[in-house]
């Protein structure tokens, strides 16, 4: 593949494969044994894989597979690396004049409450991070598990234009979220993430790993990453590691409880 293939993208890491059709870019990169900041990238990914072992649709064409490998971080606080990941793409695109961009918890950057990208980040053995985006860049698969979805096009961007400037701000940002991880500044990182984290301050339904289904309120980001819960039901709040959430009405924070 040439260098007219994201030139600018290509100017950021150490190399850049654009593969014509693939399985999944996480996999094919989880198993190159190539070091350094490398990335892969098709516009037709076959079988893509979703945050908790689902499913990501992406439309050949519409819709781009990337992913990026992160040299190794301390276990304690690579946990930050898929929210910086969504924060760093939400700060790049209001740079780039998009409206209405946020992420809701863990890392699906969203315009409103239709989501333009999801992100799943692998610990490979070596220590290292496979971050993956999938990035709706001229279309958006629908009914995604009933949720809304959108892209850079449908969101009013000039796409064609934004696709590479865009990844290469994006691994930009992500060397210097990795030095900022590496350099354990963590209130720095969660007043970013949080900066960007649409969820804080709702209502949310929140559907557990083992399929527990709570509503509660957002409250805040806790020092690992999670989400701070206060459930509806009075039984207190707790921390959410995983799982998914569904944002509910609007809370207005003026309104006393
Ligand atoms: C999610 O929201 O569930 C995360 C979706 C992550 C999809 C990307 S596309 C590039 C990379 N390769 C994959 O198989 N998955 C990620």
């Amino acid at each position: 593949m040439t260098d007219e293939v994201f030139p600018r993208t290509r100017q950021e890491l150490d190399d850049l494969i654009v593969l014509d059709q693939v399985d999944s870019t996480n996999t094919w990169l989880r198993s190159s044994e190539q070091p350094g900041w490398v990335a892969v990238a098709s516009w037709n990914q076959t079988a893509g894989r979703g945050r908790a072992g689902r499913t990501w649709l992406s439309p050949a064409g519409q819709s781009l597979a990337f992913s990026l490998r992160l040299p190794a971080l301390p276990l304690d606080s690579v946990g930050w690396i898929p929210l910086l990941a969504g924060t760093v793409l939400v700060e790049t695109l209001q740079e780039m004049g998009l409206g209405g961009v946020g992420m809701k918890w863990p890392n699906d950057v969203q315009v409103g409450e239709a989501k333009l990208a999801g992100i799943l980040t692998e610990r490979l053995p070596s220590g290292d991070s496979v971050v993956g985006l999938g990035l709706n860049v001229f279309g958006s698969p629908q009914n995604l598990e009933g949720r809304d979805a959108t892209s850079l096009l449908e969101s009013g961007l000039d796409a064609a234009a934004l696709v590479d400037p865009l990844l290469a701000a994006w691994c930009r940002g992500m060397k210097q979220a990795h030095s900022l991880v590496e350099a354990g500044e963590r209130d720095a990182i969660s007043s970013r993430v949080s900066g960007v984290m649409t969820t804080l301050g709702r209502e949310v339904r929140v559907e557990s790993p083992e399929g527990q289904v709570r509503t509660g309120r957002a409250l805040s980001l806790h020092a690992n990453g999670g989400l701070l819960v206060a459930w509806a039901d009075g039984t207190g709040e707790s921390v959410l590691l995983a799982g998914d959430v569904w944002h509910l009405r609007a809370v207005d924070a003026a309104t006393p409880d």
